[in-house]
């Protein structure tokens, strides 16, 4: 305790919780970063806020930010903030299955499990069909794999692989052998343009959910993003062959247009409908950047906890509290700063 600061040595006022309960009742989600390190390199990652790998493979002097949470750590923040009131929680990455985190957080997490709180995978599925004999066994609400690509020509433009497409596509196929919600998510791009159709023909025919979004631009990818390519064309591509389109813009997040195509749901970020915006927004300088709005809490390796991803000076630093206080203490650590950050006052 000797070396703990002052601050954090003294009882903590309770929190208001109002701005984490209303977060959480518009949907909003954590995303929880298992680290930074990946097995392919997408040229567009946004790397969930840390340096991408593409950028360490690039340049060895660009480091991502050190692991400061163990296993443990991230099952208590998690337990925390779900006791709290979130209910929405996503495994990402850097390639999630990819850290040695990912079964001792997985497993551990399970313990949460109820029927309002849901857990999700992002993978780019290369390494679900080793995880398997252990995934299979977590209360997995939905596997969603990115499929960027649809050939081993753009997969390897896109993310640099020295592998088949192949590779990804059996992963899909293993998620589905074990779980029954996978969904495919795909980011449009120039490099990726003739293949959309393939992708979503690809999706139909399996039965899968199908999520296309539109590039988020970051200090790490805006040399390369006149390569961001607008969701037009799909949206008419789809009007042509879907039996209903609704538009969504109710909760958190981005405004999309939901196109049912037999019976198959296909889902498309629509950078026209929209985004949430609270009060911290109102006088944010990235604004006219701001693709994203405020939607979702992220959590990484080192103990940062991020309601923006364009701004890291509004990253919170979770690891000290969650050492001296426990899960529930960062849980209301989290509410302080949800609060401060809806009213503009961080
Ligand atoms: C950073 S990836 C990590 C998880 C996993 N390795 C994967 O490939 O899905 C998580 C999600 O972020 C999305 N993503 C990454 N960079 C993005 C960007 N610049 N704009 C929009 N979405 C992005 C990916 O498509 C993916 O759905």
């Amino acid at each position: 305790m000797g070396l703990l600061s002052p601050a954090l040595r003294s009882p903590a006022p309770a929190p208001d919780m109002t701005a984490l309960s209303n977060f959480a009742a518009l949907r909003g989600q954590l995303r929880v970063s298992l680290g930074p390190a990946c097995n392919i390199w997408c040229w567009f990652c946004h790397n969930e806020g840390d340096v991408p790998p593409g950028a360490t493979k690039d340049d060895g002097s660009l480091r991502p930010r050190e692991r400061l949470l163990c296993a443990d750590h991230y099952v208590q923040a998690i337990g925390g903030l779900i006791a709290t009131g979130l209910r929405r929680v996503y495994f990402t990455g850097g390639e999630p299955l990819a850290s040695r985190l990912a079964r001792p957080v997985l497993e551990g997490v399970a313990r949460y499990a109820a029927p309002d709180v849901t857990f999700a995978l992002i993978t780019n599925g290369i390494l679900v069909p080793r995880a398997l004999p252990w995934l299979q066994r977590i209360p997995l609400d939905k596997i969603k794999v990115s499929l960027h690509y649809f050939s081993d020509a753009t997969f390897r433009m896109i993310a640099r692989a020295n592998r088949p497409i192949s590779d990804v596509l059996a992963g899909i196929e293993s998620a589905r052998e074990a779980f029954e919600r996978v969904e495919i998510n795909t980011l449009l791009q120039r490099q990726n343009r003739h293949e959309v159709p393939a992708i979503l023909d690809y999706a139909l025919t399996r039965r899968l959910p199908v999520q296309f979004i539109e590039l988020v631009s970051t200090d790490f990818n805006t040399p390369a993003s006149d390569a961001a390519v607008p969701a037009d064309d799909l949206v008419a591509l789809l009007r042509t062959m879907c039996e209903s389109e609704r538009v969504e813009v109710a909760g958190v997040g981005q405004g999309r247009r939901v196109f049912t195509v037999d019976g198959v749901e296909v889902e498309v970020i629509h950078r026209e409908l929209g985004r949430h915006h609270v009060g911290q927004c109102g006088t944010c300088p990235l604004k006219p950047q701001c693709v994203e709005g405020f939607w979702a809490l992220r959590l990484d390796h080192a103990g940062g906890l991020m309601p923006c991803l364009l701004r890291e000076d509004l990253r919170l630093h979770l690891a000290p509290i969650l050492t001296a206080r426990g899960g529930l203490g960062a849980a209301h650590a989290v509410a302080r700063h949800v609060a401060a950050f809806t009213e503009g006052t961080l």
